[in-house]
């Protein structure tokens, strides 16, 4: 076994983790908070002079702990990529967003890979973290680190392990969420455990990368596809006059067989609308079509279009158009108590009321503007005024922080498509299902 072995356990271990986002600050953070010296590499100038300030721009890590791992020397950022060579193992976590057309752009991993290739150092572990398709470790990351002349699994060490964090999530963080690692080779594998058991409590190894790449896809699917199932049975329940709320809570019940999931304006996210499309696309290759990721996401990106359906339907039963109709968006976040708004439906519902000439605001607490194609919007006040002024105000993101009592005191026709009103009464209130 190489040396990285001896070190890891040492704890003398240096990490490099590349890309400085929601997934790479906070997997910096936790490398050095268990003793080790952490080099954060980004191509941002701006985050790297943030975290070496101790500034946070990610929720879940607090200023707080990224000043005692920088008090520690635990911690430093940098935009020198040629300090790889100083590290014994690398943690890509680069976007991986889709194009346009909806395919894999894997750019920022293909980039990554040939800066690594350049400075990579014998006995080195590379561990590509960033969601992908399977395959990609092995047909895309492998050739061009090997094009450094150095051989995987014998001159360097080469492993997928998919981040699993949650943002927002307080209970289930890096360390007590499992951690999935499949290498090339079976010291790839080993080492790869053996580094992430460090700050992960349980750390699963898998056969091989492709089995780790798909694992988080599949995780990803399931949860498209679950929320397309009750995002339809929400458009017939309202159909039938019945509540999916009501529905829902009932199905719960049964202890066995059955997990929860919630309708809503649409999904958001770097996550759940992109990953799925990872995988369709590649499966083509075996002239195989995931037909389930295809309807999911044909269901759940025709949300906001919904939505915006049931506004203007609301507003006609009360003798108004939605040109011109005042409407102000609550939240603008993909999900609650965080500041994220990649993919979110509420841009989308935001574009698609304008564009038929309503008269938009919007509210978020933790996103004080946004950019549309129309141009860029500032976050409005909530006031009680602001709110009675509002021919309709809509529920898009349940932050905890907002009043739904005082929302439905004062607005003239709330849209909740979040079901956080349930419980209030109010002839002013309808929701998404119902
Ligand atoms: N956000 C999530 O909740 C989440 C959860 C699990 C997995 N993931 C996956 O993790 C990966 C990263 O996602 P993220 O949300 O952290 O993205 P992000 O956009 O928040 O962060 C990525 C960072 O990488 C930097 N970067 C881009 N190219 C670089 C390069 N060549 N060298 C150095 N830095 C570079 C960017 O400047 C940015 O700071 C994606 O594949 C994503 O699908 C994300």
């Amino acid at each position: 076994m190489a040396c990285i072995d001896e070190k890891i356990r040492s704890r003398s271990v240096e990490v490099g983790v590349v890309g400085l986002g929601y997934v790479g600050l906070p997997l910096a953070v936790a490398f050095s908070e268990a003793g080790f010296r952490v080099l954060g590499l980004d191509v941002q100038q701006k985050r790297v002079d943030l975290v070496n300030q101790g500034k946070s721009y990610i929720a879940d890590v607090s200023e707080a702990r990224l000043s005692s791992v920088l008090a520690n020397n635990l911690l430093e950022a940098t935009t020198d990529q040629s300090r790889l060579r100083e590290v014994d193992a690398i943690c890509v976590c680069v976007p991986t967003p889709l194009t346009k057309t909806k395919d894999p752009e894997l750019s920022y991993v293909i980039s990554e890979s040939e800066v690594v290739s350049r400075y990579l150092q014998k006995g080195q572990l590379v561990v590509l973290e960033s969601t992908t398709y399977p395959g990609t470790t092995r047909e895309v990351m492998l050739p061009i680190l090997e094009r450094s002349g150095l051989k995987t699994g014998q001159d360097f060490y080469l492993a997928f392990s998919p981040e699993m964090i949650d943002p927002g999530n307080k209970k289930y963080t890096i360390k007590n969420t499992p951690k999935i690692v499949g290498g090339i080779n079976h010291e790839s594998t080993k080492l790869a455990q053996l580094l992430y058991q460090q700050v992960a409590d349980i750390v699963i190894p898998v056969s091989c990368p492709e089995v780790a790449e798909l694992t988080k896809v599949f995780q990803n699917v399931f949860r498209s596809v679950n929320i397309a199932l009750v995002n339809e049975l929400a458009h017939l329940c309202e159909k039938m006059g019945l509540s999916v709320w009501e529905v829902i809570d009932a199905a719960s019940t049964k202890p066995f067989g059955y997990m929860p999931f919630y309708p809503g304006p649409g999904i958001g996210g770097h996550c759940i609308p992109l990953d799925p499309y990872y995988l369709a696309n590649k499966a083509r290759e075996f002239d195989f079509h995931t037909r389930f990721i295809e309807l999911a996401a044909e269901i759940n990106e025709h949300m906001p279009y919904h939505v915006v359906f049931r506004i203007l339907e609301l507003l006609n039963t009360r003798g108004k158009s939605l040109n011109g109709a005042k409407i102000l968006v609550l939240g603008v976040a993909y999900k609650k108590d965080i500041e994220d708004t990649r993919e979110s439906p509420s841009l989308k519902i935001i574009q698609l009321l304008r564009e038929k000439a309503a008269e938009v605001s919007y509210n978020d607490p933790y996103v004080p503007h946004i950019h549309v194609p129309a141009g860029r919007m500032e976050s409005v006040e909530l006031s009680g005024e602001c709110l009675a002024s509002m021919d309709c105000v809509v529920i898009a993101t349940d932050h905890s922080c907002y009043d739904m009592g005082e929302v439905v005191a004062r607005a003239k026709l709330v849209f909740d498509t979040r079901g956080v009103t349930r419980g209030l009464k109010g002839n002013n209130i309808v929701r998404l299902g119902e």
